[in-house]
């Protein structure tokens, strides 16, 4: 009997376009639901934008826009990326769904009924010139433990000190820079703690990886809070049933969103909803037909793992059969970078390089752990053209355009030696199988090299190159055996692969190929002519796309990344207040317990001056002895955390490795004013 499957993957946010990080996640999903269609299973793969929440609604407002639209144009650029890595959903839908508004307020009538709602009165900070509550991330200030400026409202990014927005040193609405004044409000809460029992019980039934039940367990440890599901308007989301100004805070409806796509789905495909989604009955059991699994990163593992199903058991539906949570991706093995150029956005990537290259490469690297998985520049090039293009589409290119020209594009028949090649190869179908079926992708990877190289061996014992010139028939059997074993990995390959898979069955001139064939051969059988299936990667190729990913020094807005917020209008005559001189430095230091600043002290032309730099990621303390710089010379010195700084220098960049300064000395005399 063919399984009946239902799978999610996380829906992206609304608010930035698609990149290779994300890509972990819809190319693992997308290989394995792919994976089971090929097994003869009905599986559906459902997903969504993420619409709501306030970076949504400022985003909007900064284009000039409604939330409306910029979600729409969002919805199309997203839908675009994922078709052009062949990432192929059932029903690719939106949070903001008249579905998902239905679910919502019930899911919340429910819960309310079963006494898991409470109100309470919360402090919020609140911009009365924007007149909205502000999230943490949208208040800056002065950090109030090391006095680093323009820090957000939740950590400072120089000490790494975690606060309240409240405890800013002059806080400001990072999108007017008017002061916002504290608020209370009523908000709503859900009881989590309320389904301690049921969240265990889940968890201890095989729910996720053991990895993610330990974390769960720590979680579980330090006590489950209740959680604020509300947020007061304007805000972009759906209305609390019977409130005015009240709406869901977005992680309330966006899991919610995976019902709406799949509600969507079924009425568009008269497929009943209640079975695929069931209710459950007093016991809090359901059955349904179909299996159902979310893929998820660890980023959002209590969301799923707690909030979710919480919400689910508590409203009486069913919970996912299985939550499979994947690690975070690395470049190089760092985070991925705008100012290294590692921060690459898919549309970038298909500018430059087959998505087929990265399907294999991540494929070749995803397990079922949650360990992050690292893309090594020098690795993925390596691994694409040794692997992708020296084991798989040679064996291709050595034997089709062979047959083809020389044989009249017709197999022959295995003899034992053939038997025997073709015997080994579809041994493996079980293993592979199962290591599809269990996410461990590189395992199968691993085992379907292993078997190229047999068949690679085969022809360079067969030599058909040689035995052309005198036995046709003989070479006709070798390659017949040959272009066997193509077709062998080519179904293995076919859920990483699903491009070359479709070109290697128009040159087999076969039907579309599924696991089930591998209990038959091709035999006496014409094929068509050979295609080219994929093309060497050439370095330059990678240069160039991590040479646009770098973020420039004027990057232009988007509707969805808008440029950081003006600062209020200021006057020649405050410009002119400001004295910049020239300085030159004398001796630069390390600053202890500060991994950005560095202490530099500066001949100005009286006496000496030393002031604090946040320029330490790009520069050495040695390599600026000497140095001359531009210096901020009228600002008043400011007692910071890690001594005083009287005056400023200043620099300019887009961070990281990329902070500018002046310029080594040209022989101007310190002191001098700046034009
Ligand atoms: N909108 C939420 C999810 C709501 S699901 C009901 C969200 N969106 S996201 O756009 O930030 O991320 C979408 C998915 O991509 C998440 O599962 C996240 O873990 C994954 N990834 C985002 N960046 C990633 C990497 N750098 N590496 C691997 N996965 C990453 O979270
Ligand atoms: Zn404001």
């Amino acid at each position: 009997m063919p399984r009946k499957i239902v799978v999610t993957s996380a829906l992206p946010y609304a608010n930035g376009p698609i990149h290779i990080g994300h890509l972990v996640e819809y190319l693992q999903t997308d290989i394995w639901v792919r994976f089971q269609k090929m097994c003869g299973n009905e599986c559906l793969y459902f997903c969504a934008d993420d619409t709501h929440g306030t970076p949504i609604m400022i985003s909007a407002r900064a284009a000039g826009i409604s939330p409306e639209q910029l979600i729409e144009q969002m919805h199309k650029e997203h839908k675009a990326d994922f078709d052009r890595f062949y990432i192929e959903f059932d029903n690719y839908y939106s949070t903001h769904s008249p579905e998902n508004k239905y679910f919502s307020e019930l899911i919340f009538n429910r819960l309310n009924k079963a006494g898991s709602i409470v109100t309470r009165e919360v402090e919020q900070t609140y911009c009365e010139n924007c007149k909205m509550s502000l999230p943490d991330r949208f208040v800056r200030g002065t950090c109030p433990r090391c006095k680093a400026e323009d820090q957000y409202g939740d950590s400072c990014e120089v000490c790494s000190a975690t606060y309240q927005p409240i405890d800013l040193i002059n806080p400001c609405c990072s999108t007017c820079r008017a002061k916002p004044i504290l608020q209370i409000s009523m908000h709503y809460f859900f009881k989590l703690a309320d389904y301690e029992q049921q969240l265990k019980d889940l968890i201890a039934g095989g729910h996720t990886q053991k990895s993610v039940a330990n974390k769960l367990d720590e979680w579980f440890k330090a006590g489950l809070r209740d959680w604020d599901i509300s947020r007061d308007g304007p805000y972009f989301g759906f209305k609390i049933p019977g409130e005015e100004n009240k709406f869901f805070y977005v992680w309330l409806d966006a899991p919610i969103g995976y019902m709406a796509s799949a509600k969507n789905y079924c009425d568009k495909n008269n497929i009943d909803f209640d079975n695929l989604w069931p209710g459950t009955n007093s016991a809090g059991a359901s059955s349904s037909e179909y299996e159902l699994y979310h893929f998820i990163g660890k980023d959002i593992m209590y969301f799923h793992a707690l909030f979710f199903p919480a919400m689910l058991i508590g409203a009486g539906f069913r919970t996912a059969d299985k939550l499979f949570v994947h690690g975070f991706l690395t470049v190089n093995g760092e985070k991925m970078s705008k100012s290294r150029g590692t921060f690459i956005k898919a549309s970038t990537y298909v500018k430059h390089l087959s998505p087929e290259y990265l399907r294999y490469y991540y494929a070749s690297k995803l397990t079922d752990s949650i360990e992050d998985i690292d893309l090594r520049i020098e690795d993925f090039i390596n691994k694409t053209n040794s692997n992708l293009v020296g084991k798989f589409a040679n064996l291709a290119s050595r034997s089709g355009p062979m047959l083809t020209k020389k044989l009249d594009g017709r197999l022959g028949q295995l003899d034992d030696r053939g038997t025997e090649l073709i015997n080994k190869l579809t041994a493996a179908k079980d293993r592979i199988i199962e290591d599809y079926e269990n996410l461990k992708f590189a395992s199968a990877v691993r085992t379907i090299i292993s078997l190229a190289d047999e068949a690679n061996r085969y022809v360079e014992q067969n030599k058909p190159w040689v035995t052309i010139k005198t036995d046709l028939e003989k070479t006709r059997t070798t390659l017949t055996a040959v272009i066997n074993a193509v077709r062998i990995l080519t179904i293995y390959l076919k859920p990483i692969l699903p491009k070359y898979a479709e070109k290697v069955e128009k040159f087999l001139n076969v039907d579309k190929l599924s696991f089930e064939d591998l209990d038959t051969v091709l035999e006496n059988h014409k094929i068509n002519d050979f295609e080219r299936l994929v093309e060497r990667i050439d370095e330059e190729q990678v240069n160039a796309m991590i040479e646009e990913s770098k973020e420039t020094q004027n990057p232009q807005p988007t509707a969805a990344d808008p440029a950081e917020p003006f600062k209020p209008e200021c006057t020649i005559e405050d410009f002119a207040k400001i004295d910049l001189r020239i300085a030159k430095v004398i001796k630069a230091e390390a600053v202890e317990g500060a991994d950005k600043l560095l202490r530099l002290d500066l001949d100005v032309g009286g006496p000496e001056k030393s002031v604090l730099a946040a320029i330490a990621t790009a520069y050495k303390p040695e390599e600026l002895t000497g140095k001359i710089v531009v210096y901020f010379a009228n600002l008043k010195p400011r007692q910071m955390r890690f001594g005083l700084s009287e005056g400023m220098i200043l620099a300019a960049g887009t961070g990281g490795k990329d902070i500018f300064m002046l310029s080594a000395d040209t022989g101007v005399k310190p002191g001098q004013k700046v034009l």
